[in-house]
């Protein structure tokens, strides 16, 4: 269930309101009487930030906007800003509200409204009592005769898509298994207008795509490789973008067994990356964002089972080379490293993998970001750092020397599959890179891909991070 976003013309003196305000003299034309406003003084005099004013048939809700100097940051406080405001809205059944800037300033309306939605989103299938649970907002209205169709339009595609995000990585394996992640990309492709091709085992057999297939033997399931691709008429960019996302339904690290308590327990999110690739088809697809996109997703679950790859086990991948598998637990770079080779057919112009790659990557940086590498270009990597930070959906751009390829030498095959204890995101990354021949950027999500609770807009579970970052990304491409 998402939240319906519209723009009204004029406020309605009917529903509550949020109001976004740097100033108390800009606040007149919300009809407030003389009691209303005198109290509304005396907050602001002392630095009341939220001020709440319940008028009986409605509450105004005052927002005094941060004053920071730095336009990321003050946009991030207003959106966090609106993650709180849904405590107050569930209490009031409150399940209509107006947001207004009264500079008329569309992009911190815009985020506040963003926020609201995001915040609100809610995982409620396995509860017996869901609607005693469920949030009472149901439209949020932008009040501002500025603002254009296509701005509602794209923001309500990119609210949907991350819900949809979140929801593929909240659902357990039980459900969410390679099957169902196709048949939900099914009825995506139908609602949003990207294409969507599925490659079952025989197919995936044919194509040798030895790192997918090895990773499969312990599954009780076939495996799938999802193909998505969004061609519209007015692209700007001739050559494709591809984006390829790590599938791996439920990660146990098959022989090399991953202990339990921590380490396990949340390993259905070991699909966040393909969860970002197909809400990010979605979305941009759903807005007609101008922009060529193929989405790849290689699909598994990485189990044990009397067939299961084993430690010392060399396979051969999808472009010939072959692999040493010293830990079944990095499993990941092995599917990655087939889908990024067959991405080299496209001639794709860049190409981005995300993917909940490496347990460094949360000790290098926490879940606060995503640490990014790989071989396209500086231009191509500030870009992205500007959609981080507007976006918030920060990212780190670790060092990719080809020193860090030394690790991942082994004494039988052409590669080994870990490169030790030491810099495990840059070398998991720099394995990817044997299979790539084009300007490439990998996205290690796997801090921010899952919260363990509820943090600002970010609810517990899955966060849907990469696709608010690549939706800004191809919106300014
Ligand atoms: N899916 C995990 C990485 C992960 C860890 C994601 C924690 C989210 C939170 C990945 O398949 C994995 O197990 N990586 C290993 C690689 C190692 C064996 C070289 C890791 O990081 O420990
Ligand atoms: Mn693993
Ligand atoms: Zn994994």
């Amino acid at each position: 269930m998402t939240i319906n976003i519209q723009k009204q013309i004029s406020i309605a003196a009917s529903q509550s309101i949020v109001v976004l305000t740097d100033n108390f003299d800009k606040l007149k034309e919300v009809q407030f009487s003389d009691d209303e406003l005198y109290f509304i003084k005396k907050s602001i005099e002392n630095k009341e930030k939220f001020i709440v004013i319940n008028q009986y048939k409605r509450i105004v809700f005052i927002q005094i906007l941060p004053d920071d100097k730095d336009e990321n940051e003050k946009r991030e406080k207003i959106r966090r800003a609106a993650a709180k405001l849904k405590s107050y809205l569930n209490r009031n059944k409150i399940c209509d509200i107006q947001i207004v800037e009264t500079d008329n300033k569309t992009q911190y309306q815009i985020d506040y409204a963003e926020a609201l939605a995001l915040s609100h989103y809610q995982f409620l299938k396995y509860f017996e009592n869901k609607n005693d649970k469920l949030n009472s907002l149901k439209n949020i209205f932008l009040v501002n005769n500025k603002i254009s169709d296509e701005e509602i339009k794209q923001l309500s595609a990119l609210i949907e898509a991350v819900y949809k995000a979140r929801t593929l990585v909240n659902e357990p394996v039980s459900f969410m298994d390679a099957e169902q992640m196709v048949k939900e990309a099914e009825a995506l492709s139908k609602d949003c207008g990207f294409k969507l091709e599925v490659l079952e085992k025989k197919q995936i057999e044919s194509l040798k795509m030895g790192g997918l297939l090895a990773v499969n033997k312990g599954s009780a399931k076939p495996p799938r490789f999802m193909i998505m691709s969004w061609e519209p008429e007015n692209a700007k960019n001739e050559q494709p973008i591809v984006l390829v996302g790590k599938g791996i339904v439920m990660d146990t690290g098959g022989y090399s067994l991953k202990p339990t308590a921590d380490s396990m327990d949340y390993m259905k999110s070991d699909m966040g990356g393909a969860a970002a690739v197909i809400g990010t088809m979605a979305a941009v697809s759903k807005a007609g964002l101008p922009v060529k996109l193929i989405g790849l997703v290689p699909m598994t679950d990485n189990a044990i089972g009397p067939d299961a790859y084993m430690p010392g086990d060399v396979i051969t991948m999808h472009n010939g080379k072959t692999v040493e598998v010293l830990n079944t637990d990095a499993e990941g770079r092995l599917i990655l490293a087939d889908a990024l080779s067959y991405a080299q057919k496209y001639n794709p112009e860049l190409v981005f993998d995300l993917a909940t790659l490496t347990g460094a990557a949360v000790m290098a940086v926490g879940t606060l970001a995503t640490v990014a590498m790989g071989t396209a270009n500086e231009d191509i990597f500030r870009r992205l750092e500007i959609s981080a930070f507007s976006t918030f959906e920060r990212i780190v751009q670790m060092p990719f020397w080809d020193d860090y390829k030394e690790m991942l030498k082994s004494n039988i095959a052409d590669l080994k599959n870990i490169g030790g204890r030491m810099a495990g995101s840059i070398t998991a990354g720099k394995f990817l890179e044997h299979f790539t021949d084009y300007p490439w950027v990998h996205l290690d999500i796997a801090g921010p891909a899952y919260m363990k609770k509820d943090t600002d807009y970010l609810t517990t579970g899955g966060t849907g991070v990469g696709v608010r970052l690549l939706f800004d990304f191809f919106k300014n491409y």
